[in-house]
């Protein structure tokens, strides 16, 4: 049941000062704001990040800031609830757009946030992980684990753009946030592993006792094969949306620990109208165009763009032609918090 709570100024003036005085104050006041009834009332706010408005913005940087200046040239997505300038794009989520010209690279180093880029633009980039070299195609999946080294560099000879992904404001909110340094890494001389030991769903490098794997075996999800894999599904699958998670080709699991990578395939005129999840998450659009509807705010969205939407968001996608998103998301946390839920419309 229900009842309203004593409000603070139901206290004598007296009082509230010797509280204040002794460093404690009433729970009772506070409390719907840290407990509310039935539902999270989240704080962020659904975000639309048009590639169209963003790309000069980020080339203008490029000509602005030399990349020495910046280390990272990003901008970053900020949540429309937190305001511009926010560090987080959703509660545990925050988004930077990257770029990268040709010849230019940036300095290793290694970070307890986990990393994830979805490359938006572009061709010759590549970002070296513990040694291992990924090559950056349009719309792959490239993952940073939080402790490994990376460095990024570029071959090729246009603007290379992706979206980087990061666990930050759970680390800054842990306090617990913090980058080291590095030199450029010796990088190995073979493809990526997505290239050697995974080639094939359902075929994994053969185990001895004594053999040790990586505890992030595949850092790169190259979006060919995502894509060719979504088109089966919608071709052959069950009746509803192609959907797809990324996965530890070892393990089976969430490719990192907090955050999740779900890509997805719409027909044209294919409507998508999911249960409410507890999770919050963000979506962008590898391509195609079409309508989101969030929380009865209307999203018009096309290549390249990036939409964000917030915990037990009301959320239904229309394509206006086929498309394809990849949605990133904080159930991996949530499954580990033990309290990820999805409720029926
Ligand atoms: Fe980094």
């Amino acid at each position: 049941m229900s009842q309203q709570l004593g409000t603070l100024e139901d206290l004598p003036e007296d009082y509230r000062t010797a509280m204040t005085e002794a460093g404690v104050a009433p729970l009772w006041p506070m409390m719907r704001n840290v407990l509310p009834h039935d539902a999270p009332n989240p704080v962020t706010k659904s975000g639309h990040w048009a590639f169209d408005a963003v790309r000069p913005l980020l080339m203008r940087a490029g000509e602005l800031t030399p990349v020495e200046k910046a280390e990272r040239r990003v901008l970053v997505l900020s949540d429309p609830g937190r305001g511009t300038g926010a560090m987080q794009a959703t509660s545990s989520i925050y988004l930077g757009m990257q770029l990268l010209l040709p010849g230019e690279s940036a300095p290793a180093h290694k970070h307890t946030p986990s990393a994830a880029r979805i490359i938006v633009e572009g061709t010759g980039g590549y970002t070296v992980v513990d040694g291992e070299k990924l090559p950056m195609e349009e719309g792959d999946l490239v993952l940073t684990p939080g402790g490994d080294w990376h460095d990024h560099g570029h071959d090729g000879s246009d603007p290379v753009i992706w979206l980087d992904a990061l666990d930050l404001p759970l680390f800054v909110y842990l306090e617990g946030s913090y980058a080291i340094e590095g030199e450029l890494q010796a990088q190995r001389n073979r493809p990526d592993a997505s290239e050697v030991e995974y080639r094939a769903a359902g075929l994994a490098p053969s185990r001895r006792l004594d053999s040790s794997v990586r505890r992030y075996p595949m850092m790169r999800y190259p979006w060919v094969k995502t894509e060719a894999a979504l088109r089966q599904m919608a071709k052959y699958g069950d009746d509803g949306i192609a959907e797809l998670d990324y996965i530890n080709p070892e393990t089976g699991q969430d490719v990192l620990p907090t955050m999740g990578f779900t890509a997805m395939m719409l027909n044209a005129g294919q409507i998508d109208s999911p249960p409410l999840r507890s999770a919050s998450a963000a979506f962008h659009v590898v391509r195609g165009r079409g309508t989101s509807v969030v929380n009865g705010q209307t999203i018009h969205w096309g290549p390249k763009d990036t939409f964000t939407a917030p915990v037990f968001a009301d959320i239904t996608h229309t394509a206006e032609e086929e498309s394809f998103l990849v949605r990133v998301h904080d159930r991996p946390l949530q499954d580990k918090l033990g309290y990820y839920e999805e409720r029926a419309k």
